[in-house]
C-alpha cells in the first residue's frame, strides 16, 4: 500500500501495568507487585501500529509532552512503522500516563491525560490531509479541547476528499455529551462496542440503539466481545460471529486491533462482511497475548498467526 493511506488522530499515552498484587492497595499502606511493565497506551496508538503491522501506511497526529515519557512513546510508534511526522510536543504539558493495576481478570485504571487535552484542529495538517485516503479518530470523550471541534473535523476531512471514521470509546465522565446527529452523517464508519452505543443512546438493547443511530449513520460496526460483531450499510445488515481463541489472554485493545482489521479492508475495497470478518480477525489476534499491541508481530509471524486462527473457525 501506499505510505500514505490512513491519518489516526489522536490521544497518546504511556501505561504502567503493576500485576500479581496481593490485594487493592489502602491509603497509608505499601503493597508490593509482582511484575511491572511500561508499554505503549491509548486506543488511538494500538490501531494506529496494528494497522501499520497489517500493511496500511500509517501516520499519527498527536501531542506528547517534552519529556522521557514522550520521547519513549515517539520511539515506539516508529519501532511499528507509524509515520510520526505530525505529532508535535508541548513545553507546557507533561505526556500523558496511565498506572494500570491488573487483579486476575480485571483491572483499576487512573490517568493523567497531559498533553493530549491540548490537541486542537490546528494541529491537524489540512494542506497535506488530501494525500491521505482516510482519517480515523478514537477515544472523543477525553481529548477536551478537540472534541468540542468534532463536527468541522469530520466535516473538513470529507471536503478534503477523505474518508472517516470513529471509535468515542467510553466516557469517563458519564454524560455522554456527543451530538451524534450533527457529527454521524460525516463519519463513514461508527464503530461503538456495545456498552457504549448503549450509553450513548440510552437505550436497553443493542436493537433499540441502532434504530435510534442508524439513520444518522452511514456504516456502523457494532463490537460485540466475544460474540463478534454487526455490520449495517443502509439496508445491508451482516452478522459476523467472533473466531474461537485456543488460548484467550486478555481482551486489553481488542476493539482497536478490531477497528485495524475492518479499516484496513475497506481501504482494499472488501465487502461488509469481508471488512467485519477481518475486524473479527484482528480482535481475536489481539486476544492471544498481553495488552493491545503484543500479538501483532513482524508481517510473516502475523500471517502465520491469522491463519491458524482462521483454520480454528468460529465461536
Ligand atoms: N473472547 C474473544 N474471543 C474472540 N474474539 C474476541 C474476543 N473478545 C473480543 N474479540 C473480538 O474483538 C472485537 C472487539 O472486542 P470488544 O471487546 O467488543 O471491543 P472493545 O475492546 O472496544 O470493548 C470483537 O468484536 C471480537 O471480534
Ligand atoms: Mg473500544
Amino acid at each position: 500500500m501506499a505510505a500514505k493511506d490512513i491519518l489516526v488522530v489522536g490521544e497518546l499515552n504511556v501505561d504502567l501495568i503493576m500485576s500479581g498484587m496481593p490485594s487493592v492497595p489502602e491509603i497509608g499502606k505499601e503493597i508490593l507487585a509482582h511484575d511491572m511493565t511500561l508499554t505503549l497506551g491509548s486506543s488511538s496508538a494500538i490501531m494506529a501500529s496494528n494497522i501499520a503491522a497489517l500493511g496500511a501506511g500509517t501516520s499519527f497526529c498527536g501531542k506528547l509532552g517534552s519529556d522521557y515519557f514522550g520521547d519513549y512513546i515517539l520511539g515506539e510508534l516508529q519501532g511499528r512503522g507509524v509515520d510520526t511526522t505530525r505529532i508535535t510536543r508541548s513545553p507546557n504539558h507533561k505526556t500523558g500516563a496511565t498506572v494500570v493495576m491488573n487483579y486476575d481478570q480485571d483491572r483499576a485504571n487512573v490517568t493523567f491525560c497531559g498533553a493530549m487535552e491540548a490537541l486542537g484542529l490546528e494541529d491537524i495538517p489540512w494542506d497535506n490531509l488530501h494525500e491521505f485516503r482516510h482519517l480515523h479518530l478514537s477515544n472523543f470523550f477525553i481529548q477536551k479541547k478537540l472534541r468540542n471541534d468534532i463536527v468541522e473535523l469530520f466535516k473538513k476531512a470529507k471536503s478534503c476528499g477523505v474518508t472517516t471514521s470513529l471509535d468515542l470509546q467510553w466516557d469517563p465522565a458519564g454524560t455522554w455529551e456527543f451530538d451524534h446527529q450533527a457529527c454521524l452523517p460525516y463519519v463513514d464508519i461508527f464503530l461503538p462496542n456495545e456498552a457504549e452505543l448503549l450509553a450513548l443512546t440510552g437505550s436497553h438493547n443493542a436493537e433499540e440503539a441502532l434504530r435510534q443511530i442508524m439513520p444518522h449513520a452511514n456504516t456502523i460496526a457494532l463490537k460485540l466481545g466475544e460474540k463478534g460483531s454487526i455490520g449495517i450499510r443502509g439496508d445491508q445488515r451482516t452478522e459476523m460471529p467472533a473466531f474461537k481463541i485456543a488460548q484467550f489472554v486478555d481482551a486489553i485493545g481488542a476493539g482497536d486491533s478490531f477497528n485495524a482489521g475492518f479499516i484496513h479492508h475497506c481501504l482494499k475495497g472488501a465487502t461488509l462482511a469481508d471488512c467485519l470478518k477481518h475486524g473479527n480477525l484482528a480482535g481475536a489476534l489481539n486476544t492471544t497475548a498481553a495488552g493491545g499491541t503484543g500479538a501483532f508481530a513482524d508481517r510473516a509471524t502475523l500471517e502465520e498467526r491469522m491463519q491458524a486462527i482462521l483454520k480454528n473457525g468460529s465461536k
